[in-house]
């Protein structure tokens, strides 16, 4: 058996589009234009790159972007008091500061600053909350996308279905494990602790790796017909390609997961493209719950 490819791209487009096609009815009722405020500190080469493709996805689904770039070596109550201009700015309805931080700054203290009505990453600890107790929220972006694949794939109901998610961090892990049990799946959630970790995928239907191993998850550690979501973006050496060149690769051996599952995400073109989309939709959603 071949799985399919669950096209990612494809996928963050289309949302992309449905985004941009809600931005006119919320600019008539209200009279402007959703605003996404990102915060850069520093000068980490990858941040800025996902910081300059955050600015040209917000103006290009028609919202405003606002962009705040900080010196590495900027105290944290400075940050701190950007963040509180900013949850007091009538024109910003979402509010991300790029991670990770300078070493100086906590970054628990921070994302606490943001109004948790603004926090379209969904990290507030009221957020975080929410969604842990079924309140409506603002949740986070990769674990919602890997969801909504999910979802064009199985339908929104996973009863009787059981999911592994690989990974428990706040950002994914946690997040990911929670939409899970919302949508009625009996959820595991494994870890580098987990003893026996190919026995506890291969009884998933539902696979989530996210936990930053290139290539860890092996197909024949998978349930045939799983599906699989894998949220790894792992860089490693490709000397086919020549001295010195390195490519992408998820946390799951793609070639091999092929084989046994129904559906697997590539790496890259899979969540990743997803991400951002997400957090259109998100500062979508917390303008109109803003405007009332
Ligand atoms: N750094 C890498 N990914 C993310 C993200 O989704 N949100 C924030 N705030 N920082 C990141």
């Amino acid at each position: 058996m071949t799985a399919d490819r669950i096209d990612g791209k494809a996928f963050a487009e289309g949302l992309r589009e449905r985004i941009a096609a809600g931005v006119a009815p919320f600019l008539a009722a209200t009279g402007r234009r959703p605003g996404l405020a990102v915060v850069l500190v520093g000068d980490d080469p990858a941040s800025q790159v996902y910081v300059g493709s955050k600015h040209k996805a917000t103006v290009e689904a028609g919202m405003l972007s606002f962009e705040h770039r900080l010196a590495a070596e900027t105290p944290e109550a400075d940050l701190i008091a950007l963040v509180e201009r900013l949850n007091a700015d009538e024109s910003v309805d979402g509010i991300l500061v790029q991670l990770p931080l300078p070493k100086h700054m906590r970054e628990s203290a921070v994302i606490e600053a943001i109004d948790p009505d603004k926090d379209v990453d969904g990290f507030h600890i009221v957020n975080a909350g929410r969604l842990a107790t079924g309140l409506p929220g603002l949740v986070p972006c990769t674990p919602l996308g890997c969801m909504m694949m999910l979802e064009d794939r199985l339908g929104r109901d996973l009863s009787g279905k059981s999911a592994v998610v690989i990974g428990r961090s706040n950002i994914v892990g946690k997040p990911m494990a929670q939409l899970l049990l919302a949508a009625n799946a009996t959820v595991t959630v494994a870890h580098s602790r987990t003893a026996d970790l190919p026995a506890v995928v291969r009884a998933a239907d539902i696979v989530v790796a996210a936990v930053g191993r290139a290539e860890m998850v092996r197909g024949d550690w998978l349930k045939p017909g799983a599906v699989v979501i894998d949220v790894g973006i792992n860089r490693i050496a490709a000397p086919e390609r020549g001295e010195g060149k390195t490519r992408l690769v998820g946390d799951v051996a793609y070639a091999e997961a092929l084989e046994t599952a129904s559906a697997v995400t590539p790496v890259p073109g899979g969540v990743g493209p997803m991400t951002i989309a997400v957090l259109l939709r998100n500062t979508l959603v917390a303008a109109h719950r803003r405007a009332g």
